[in-house]
């Protein structure tokens, strides 16, 4: 929960971080499930692993790296978290959206999020992208609870366009130009860890999602109450089909999230290149 504390839990990080990276941050990006490598197209100018950094939590899960990366892409300055944290890992949602706040504090005005999630529209395929255009908050605890940070953002911002109508535009575009063939639809968001049940894939595809993951909803929650312009994509890796449901592992979605990783590289990199 958000407490008055925050402002100096800020600063200590801050402090720490400013230490090692001088330089200007332009663009925030989280690196999603078996998508770490997208930092290898980062030329890097420093990097701070979480463990180091006060406040931040450590990363739990051996598919991802936690490390900040401070570099260029796309000729732009950018934060990369590589390796992200989960609510199902036992974090509450202010650590989880912490590094959000640093990122919109060490100067980042656009957020760039990516994930692994499974496909509840079941015209999309394995390896499918998908841009985010809106999602749907089934996670049990709002990171915004606790006091304001009025410093921050507004008490109850709005939620009318959480995804950027013109990075969206923007990503199609590009995607179109690279001939990268994109979905566009809604992302649930879940608490997990364990995958769907059928009934449950039915309900949320009932409900109005194209897919379902564990991640993303907070830090854009986050990221919008700071004014921060949002951008999301889904790789789908796994398919919630309710009559024809086949057992995942988290193997195969490191696997399928691994595969279609260039493409989803190529879209980040244009649309931090055009912002
Ligand atoms: N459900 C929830 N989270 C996920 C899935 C899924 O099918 N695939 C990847 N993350």
């Amino acid at each position: 929960m958000t407490t008055p504390e925050a402002y100096s839990h800020f600063r200590e990080t801050l402090d720490y971080i400013r230490r090692y990276y001088k330089g200007e941050v332009e663009v925030g990006i989280v690196l999603g499930t078996g998508l770490g490598r997208l930092a290898e197209a980062i030329e890097k100018e420093h990097q701070l692993a979480y463990n180091f950094i006060p406040h931040f939590p450590i990363s739990t899960v051996e598919s991802h790296f936690g490390r900040l990366i401070f570099g260029r892409l796309g000729g732009k300055k950018v934060v990369a978290m590589q390796g992200r944290f989960h609510y199902y890992e036992g974090y509450n949602m202010y650590q989880i959206t912490y590094p959000i706040r640093i990122m919109k504090l060490l100067g980042a005005h656009t957020l760039l999020l990516s994930n692994a999630a499974g496909a509840l529209n079941l015209t999309y395929k394995l390896g499918d992208l998908m841009i985010i255009t809106d999602h749907i908050n089934l996670l049990p605890e709002n990171p915004l609870r606790g006091v304001n940070l009025d410093q921050l953002g507004p008490r109850f911002p709005d939620m009318s366009a959480p995804y950027h109508p013109e990075l969206i535009a923007k990503a199609r575009a590009i995607a179109q130009r690279l001939g990268i063939p994109v979905r566009e639809g809604v992302y649930v968001a879940v608490q997990g860890p364990n995958l769907e049940t059928r009934a449950e894939y039915r309900f949320l595809r009932i409900i109005g999602g194209d897919v379902v993951g564990m991640s993303t909803v907070p830090e854009c929650i986050i990221a919008n109450h700071m004014g921060m312009r949002v951008f999301a994509m889904s790789i789908v890796t796994d398919i919630g089909d309710p009559d024809n449901l086949k057992p995942v592992s988290l193997e195969e979605i490191i696997h399928v999230a691994n595969e279609a990783e260039p493409k989803l590289t190529q879209i980040f990199t244009h649309l931090v290149a055009e912002l």
